[in-house]
């Protein structure tokens, strides 16, 4: 079986290394890439299920209740899976992490002098249901300055990753939040060069939802022409 994929269009994916941003040089092929036909070590991937029955869940809701509520705007993240024609990818499994409202991550690599928020870890693993969604209860992320640059501060952004059915349609990229300023200054969503692509990687506005929170709703195209665009 011998199958070849169309590669990604040029300009709706990041190109990949940021200058003065040296660990994007780290995260992508020093060397062009190769063509080569797709086999069953792509078209294929772990049975349904298979993926979370070693990486188990982790709640949907980052924001906590009453005394143990973390600081920050409550949000909800309403994402959707679809392959590249709009169907569903039922079952995939989606991590997502995100910095806390001062843009603190808890990690040790994390040198920013924001204080942490000892009611937000910051980090879930959900299975999408049959419509593709998954639904994320956390607060909004704060900016924060990328180390050893000049004045580059990272929008408010969540990472996702996404193991979809197949190896092919594995997905790492980040959702950004409509009307942010610095939106328009990050060398990661602008090494985007498309503007509609640059635009799918930014969530937008519900008008409903429950009455203490904002809506967001994004999707997640794993493959194809409307893919969206993979960001370290
Ligand atoms: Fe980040």
């Amino acid at each position: 079986m011998a199958i070849v994929i169309a590669p990604r269009p040029a300009g709706t994916q990041s190109q990949g290394v940021e200058p003065g941003y040296d660990v994007t040089r780290l995260r992508w092929p020093g060397q062009a890439l190769q063509r080569r036909p797709a086999t069953r070590s792509e078209l294929t991937g772990p049975p349904p299920g298979a993926v979370l029955r070693r990486l188990p869940q982790v709640r949907g809701d980052l924001a906590g209740h009453g005394a143990r509520r973390a600081l920050g705007q409550l949000i909800h993240i309403r994402a959707r899976v679809v392959d590249e024609d709009g169907a569903p990818v039922r079952g995939a499994a989606v991590e997502i992490w995100h910095c806390n409202a001062a843009g603190k991550y808890i990690h040790p690599s994390d040198s920013h002098d924001a204080p942490a928020d000892p009611n937000f870890y910051g980090a879930a693993r959900m299975v999408a249901d049959d419509r593709g969604v998954i639904e994320l209860r956390t607060i909004k992320p704060g900016a924060y300055p990328v180390p050893d640059t000049e004045r580059w501060w990272r929008p408010p952004h969540v990472h996702f990753s996404v193991w979809g059915r197949v190896w092919l349609s594995r997905l790492v990229t980040q959702m950004f939040f409509p009307g942010e300023p610095l939106n328009e200054l990050d060398p990661i969503l602008n090494a985007v060069r498309e503007p509609q692509a640059r635009g799918r990687c930014i969530a937008r506005l519900a008008p409903d939802g429950p009455e203490n929170a904002l809506v967001y709703d994004y999707q997640l195209v794993v493959r194809g022409r409307e893919g969206t665009p993979a960001l370290p």
